[in-house]
């Protein structure tokens, strides 16, 4: 079983930023689900490299473009090393072999009368790196989202014939039962798309006659491919396109493609067009987030409210900052995340009821076992009830990408064993029931045991060291996988009898 999934390849003119990060980690924490559940993921990210933008960037900084996005590229493989990221594979679009690919793609294009010449005069917008009409712009004639006047430019440039696909990806898009279907989630932006695509398309633009800074177009050296046309090639060049009997390997097409809503139509639109077009598969789903702001605003240097990665993880560790990062808000719409919303998850989720139950079971095991798993008959019933609410509400969720959903989940777990304990009052049944509170005790450890396989994609290592202070034994992904293929073989649980559980350390202390 294959399974890929992609981020954005991100520009590099910013500095690896919550927003990026935000998407990155979500993918993160699918294809680590994925992999639990037995499938060989592709999972890939990278930097988009080309464009007016990055030229200006690089400039202003005053360094050549190459030198520019060496430096940058370097800052988002170390954002990614240090979120503790499991990408399969990052692509960089000034790859020698991406470069190739690209230019492959564009020629077949070409060869099958898809691209034509054509002069041209519109506005452009460097931060979208794209052609804008006028009706879309503000009351002072600038970029909504960046806040800058587009430039007129006129120029000769090669045209996609992208009207020709309007029919065959409405057909896609709405027709579930098609073999090809292209899945947009979720429901209100895939209607969106819908309404736009019925209204019809124009032929885009996809070489540039004045920037030099880009992959040259192999039918015409005094050209350059379109940023954007270059950038969404990256998914199937990422995984090793062109593969010897297959142009495309066992990966494509992917599974999802994750983004936020703002460059949705150039994933739904744009790319299937030109897969299609090139006679290769478009993807199976492309799936977009909401755009969030911080405490109501843009994120924006001049504000002075970007969060980067590392702020973060200075502040909660890697583990902490990426479970909030994706828990906090509704995984779709829009939404708005802040210091103080950040600090208050933290607390309620994983300083009280996380942290704190790791402490307090193993305050009672240490308390009336001296540290010991006891030998006792495994009593399933809150092991079974757990497992109904990771069964069905975190797998229903996750699968349907509601990953703040799968970690509410996580929470209602956990929440069902601190009420057990509550429920049972250990500290009198030490006075007077000892088989009863080996029995209760055992219970809650390997319910606890089973919710970290759960926990695992959020938090992977967090959850493999409360595994090992549980006195469970081994690796906690590997012993998932087995869970996941064969649960009734784990049915009495995880931590043996007989083993000693370690020392817990404050995993995550209050904020106050
Ligand atoms: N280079 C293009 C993507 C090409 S993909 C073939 C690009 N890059 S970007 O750096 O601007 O990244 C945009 C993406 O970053 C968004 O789609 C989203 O995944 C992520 N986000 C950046 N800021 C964000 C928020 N404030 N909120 C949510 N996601 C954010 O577009």
């Amino acid at each position: 079983m294959k399974f890929y999934i992609t981020t954005p390849i991100y520009y590099l003119n910013d500095a690896p930023h919550i927003g990026h990060s935000y998407t990155t980690t979500a993918a993160d924490i699918m294809a680590r689900w994925k992999r639990l559940k037995g499938y060989d993921v592709a999972f890939v990210t990278g930097t988009d490299e080309h464009g007016a933008k990055i030229v200006a960037a690089a400039k202003e900084k005053g360094k050549s473009p190459q030198e520019f996005v060496d430096e940058m590229s370097e800052k988002f493989k170390d954002a990614w090393k240090l979120l503790n990221i499991s990408n399969t594979g990052f692509i960089r679009t000034t790859d020698a072999s991406h470069i190739k690919n690209s230019q492959d793609i564009i020629q077949i294009l070409f060869d099958k009368g898809l691209i034509y010449k054509k002069k041209y005069t519109a506005l452009y917008c460097v931060g979208c790196e794209k052609f804008i009409l006028e009706r879309d712009l503000d009351e002072n004639g600038c970029c909504h989202d960046h806040k800058t006047k587009p430039q007129l430019q006129s120029e000769e440039n090669y045209f996609f014939k992208l009207s020709q696909f309007q029919e065959i990806l409405l057909e896609r898009i709405l027709d579930e039962k098609h073999k090809e279907h292209i899945e947009i989630q979720p429901m209100e932006r895939r209607n969106e798309i819908i309404g736009k695509l019925k209204l019809g398309l124009d032929d885009i633009s996809v070489s540039r006659a004045t920037l030099d800074w880009g992959i040259p177009v192999p039918f015409d050296k005094n050209h350059t491919i379109y940023v954007w046309v270059d950038a969404l090639i990256s998914y199937i060049t990422a995984i090793g396109y062109p593969a010897k009997n297959n142009p495309l390997s066992d990966f494509w097409p992917a599974d999802i493609h994750l983004m936020a809503k703002d460059i949705l139509w150039f994933h739904c639109v744009i790319w299937p067009a030109i897969l299609i077009g090139a006679g290769l598969a478009a993807p199976k789903k492309v799936y977009s987030h909401g755009f969030f702001t911080i405490d109501g605003d843009k994120m924006s240097k001049t504000i002075g409210n970007v969060i980067s990665p590392q702020a973060l993880v200075d502040k909660f560790g890697v583990d902490a900052a990426r479970y909030l990062t994706v828990s906090l808000i509704p995984f779709g719409p829009d939404g708005d995340i802040s210091w103080s919303g950040l600090n208050l998850k933290y607390n309620t989720d994983l300083a009280n009821n996380l942290g704190n139950l790791t402490s307090r079971l193993n305050k009672m095991f240490q308390k009336y076992f001296e540290g010991n798993i006891p030998s006792v008959k495994h009593n399933g019933v809150l092991f079974e009830k757990a497992e109904q609410v990771l069964n069905e509400d975190f797998a229903k969720e996750m699968d349907a990408f509601q990953i703040h959903k799968a970690s509410d989940a996580l929470q209602k777990a956990l929440t069902l064993i601190n009420q057990q304990i509550e429920n049972d009052a250990p500290w009198t049944l030490a006075k007077t029931d000892m088989e009863k509170l080996k029995e209760c005790l055992f219970s809650y450890i390997q319910s606890f045991d089973l919710i970290l396989l759960y926990l695992f994609p959020y938090m992977p290592v967090i959850s493999q060291k409360i595994w090992d202070i549980n006195g469970a034994q081994g690796n906690l992904e590997e012993i998932a996988k087995d869970y996941f293929a064969n649960p009734k073989k784990y049915k009495d649980g995880f931590s043996k009898a007989g083993a000693k559980l370690q020392a817990a350390e404050v995993l995550f202390p209050r904020i106050q």
